[in-house]
């Protein structure tokens, strides 16, 4: 397939039927204008820590108490910034595309869920949520004991450990099996702020685009998905996406 680079939203050419089933595939970069650092790239996350030292089950278990303040850092920093236009043009789309549409966030930020997602697929779970590691119980910030890290399950005193998915691990399988089977369906899929190196997430557009979905990229890097998206739109998400959003609602009503 051949790739089409567009940065004017207005000569996009769909049609009413690829409105059918929408599945939209976020990452990183959708919350990069809001102050969340990315990743990858020059200011990435992993360009000043080393994930098998703060994103693996082994370095949770070697150095509980470093794992822990890197991710109440991250999640203060996340409390104190909001959702930005692109996360809020996603609700719009959910509201005027109703069960036709699907959400799909390998973010860990819960910004989706601020702005109004309804039902966002969270694959590498939520920075806020506390696990229990042995008994696997969720708890809330005020039932822990946080003044000596790790705090431990109120219930079978195994260590809890912040509720994401790390390096190694699988991911929560509902989640997944959900994502797969609205992507393999999907005739829209957009992969918005992704560097689409982490699987299983990456392969979803892919899985979409063998189905037979119209892809679109939003992203202004390229990525693997690049070559093989049907519209590369090259600028920022909160920018583009309340454009593209726009131009989907006059295409559902038919201008
Ligand atoms: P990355 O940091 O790998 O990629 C972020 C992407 O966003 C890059 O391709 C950027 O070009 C793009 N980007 C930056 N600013 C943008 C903007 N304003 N608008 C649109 N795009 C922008 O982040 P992810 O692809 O989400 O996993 O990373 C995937 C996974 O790797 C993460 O969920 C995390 C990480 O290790 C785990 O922690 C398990």
């Amino acid at each position: 397939m051949s790739s089409t680079e567009f940065t004017e939203i207005n000569s996009l050419s769909l049609s009413q039927e690829q409105l059918q089933r929408v599945v939209v595939l976020t990452g990183a970069g959708i919350s990069a204008e809001s102050g969340v650092p990315t990743f990858r790239g020059e200011t990435g996350l992993w360009r000043q820590f080393r994930p098998e030292d703060l994103a693996t089950p082994e370095a949770f278990a070697d150095q509980p108490v470093v794992v822990w303040e890197w991710y109440l850092h991250r999640r203060n920093l996340i409390a104190q910034v909001l959702p930005n236009p692109g996360h809020h043009a996603l609700v719009e789309l959910e509201r005027m595309l109703g069960d036709s549409f699907t959400l799909v966030t390998q973010n860990v930020d819960g910004l989706h869920r601020r702005a109004g997602s309804q039902n966002p697929i969270e694959l590498h779970g939520n920075i806020f949520v506390n696990r229990c590691g042995r008994c696997q119980d969720h708890w809330a910030d005020d039932a822990l004991d946080f003044s000596k890290l790790p705090p431990h399950c109120p219930t079978c005193a195994g260590e809890v450990r912040p509720g994401v998915v790390w390096f190694g691990e699988s991911l929560p399988a509902a989640a997944i099996d959900q994502a797969y089977s609205k992507s393999q369906r999907a005739t829209l899929f957009i992969s918005i702020g992704t560097s689409t190196v982490v699987h299983p997430a990456a392969g979803l557009p892919l899985l979409a685009m063998e189905s037979g979905a119209y892809l679109i990229e939003i992203n202004p890097e390229e990525t693997p998905i690049s070559r093989l998206s049907d519209c590369v739109i090259r600028e920022k998400s909160a920018t583009t996406l309340p454009l593209l959003v726009k131009k989907l609602q006059s295409l559902k009503n038919g201008n």
